[in-house]
């Protein structure tokens, strides 16, 4: 008999969306004759389809496989030069110089997110936000590790900062943030950096939704902030950006001048790292997906794009404008697709849920799948379509 991995007992079930889903079905059973009315906005899956640019490419790509002059097989484990040079070229765009030789192409920021924990050894000091995105929790307690968690509150905005009296030597960062839509200033970053410089830390900068910020002096990636290259790991994502939730891409930047030593001294690169760990157990993300995403990184590509976020965000503005008659706080919303608001007349989650399924027909997600500091809080998501959107706010407004 194999000995387990018994560090998945100590994970929590990943109840919150099959537990949406089970309540949803109940309500749908009790009450067909408003079935139709649901309207979700709690899943963070996009609507709108791909560009026409990221279609034309894909097109493309596949007519190539088909003559043995163009036909391609396996790929750089680390991904085509050409689309990390797109992405290199994206970031130069933004005012961001990054090494075409850093990035490593992917199929998921999940994927990279989780797989990361790998090249850390079991007994880091690791600091995850609460409220979180559940993955970085889940896949260290898989691996058998601890995290501490800092506490994301009304009170500093959703945005921890360091806690001088912890010694971490693992944090996660997410901005703009999934769940709560709060994203970062530059001068909070540069503390976040100093902090990590100082403790010989790294920071995994979840950049997943950079593409969401409005702004534009709010930063899109950690490395706009001096020194970040020496202690900061960034992860971007098309599902969001371009709608490849589905198609499925993305990159993580690990610069070369992340080093770091081993227990006797030794000069380790994470860089290195990472490469053979994706040398090792990763194929390359398709071709054609590769080649698509190349054409989405490019000036032309990256405006298409910025027409579904637009599209996207005029529901932000109409949810954020509703919240704002009701007088309900909120953030998100205007750097991000997600908008975090205090459940009213002192409901936690769970019960708000309930509520606005059975009143309104709405579905949200419960801030309690999140974390602990969610339990009051719900969270809205910007990408239904219009007429969705617009509908179930009339509704929200009408119940509360
Ligand atoms: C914060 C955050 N990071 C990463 C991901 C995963 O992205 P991908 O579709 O690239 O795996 C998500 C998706 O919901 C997310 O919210």
């Amino acid at each position: 008999m194999p000995n387990l991995n018994e560090n998945y007992l100590n994970v929590k079930d990943s109840y919150l969306f099959a537990e949406i889903a089970r309540r949803v079905k109940t309500y749908e059973k009790s009450h067909p004759e408003k079935a139709d009315r649901i309207i979700r906005l709690g899943i963070g899956d996009v609507t709108r389809p791909l560009t026409k640019r990221a279609i034309q490419a894909l097109h493309e790509a596949v007519d190539s496989q088909a003559s043995p002059d163009t036909f391609k097989g396996y790929g750089p484990e680390q991904g085509y030069e050409f689309t990390r040079r797109a992405i290199a070229d994206y970031y130069g765009r933004n005012g961001v110089s990054v090494d075409a030789d850093d990035i490593f192409i992917s199929d998921g920021a999940k994927s990279d997110t989780g797989n990361m924990t790998e090249i850390f050894a079991r007994d880091n000091v690791i600091l995850v936000p609460d409220p979180v995105y559940p993955v970085y929790v889940d896949t260290n307690i898989m691996d058998g590790k601890q995290v501490v968690y800092m506490n994301g509150t009304k009170e500093n905005d959703f945005l921890p900062m360091p806690d001088e009296s912890v010694k971490a030597d693992i944090i996660y960062l997410c901005s703009p943030n999934n769940p709560t839509g709060a994203c970062y200033r530059k001068e909070q970053l540069a503390v976040w950096v100093d902090y990590a410089l100082r403790n010989e830390a790294v920071i995994l900068f979840d950049a997943a939704y950079e593409a969401f910020v409005t702004e534009p002096e709010l930063p899109r990636s950690i490395y706009e902030i001096e020194g970040a290259k020496r202690c900061a790991i960034e992860f971007g994502s098309l599902s969001k950006t371009a709608g490849f939730t589905g198609t499925r891409f993305s990159y993580t930047v690990v610069p070369k001048e992340l080093v770091f030593r081993s227990s006797k001294g030794e000069e380790m690169s994470v860089h290195a790292m990472w490469n053979r760990r994706q040398s090792t157990k990763f194929n390359g993300t398709p071709y054609i997906i590769q080649y698509a995403a190349a054409a989405v990184f490019t000036a032309e590509g990256m405006e298409e794009c910025r027409e579904n976020i637009r599209y996207y965000m005029e529901n932000a503005r109409k949810i954020a404008d509703t919240l704002r008659r009701k007088n309900i706080p909120f953030t998100g919303g205007v750097n991000s697709p997600y908008i975090w608001f205090q459940c009213p007349n002192g409901m936690e989650s769970w019960e708000f849920f309930d509520c606005l399924l059975e009143h309104a027909q709405v579905v949200g997600t419960p801030g309690a799948g999140f974390g602990e500091n969610g339990r009051d809080y719900f969270r809205l998501t910007s990408f239904g379509t219009h007429e969705k959107t617009a509908e179930a706010m009339e509704r929200f407004e009408k119940l509360l």
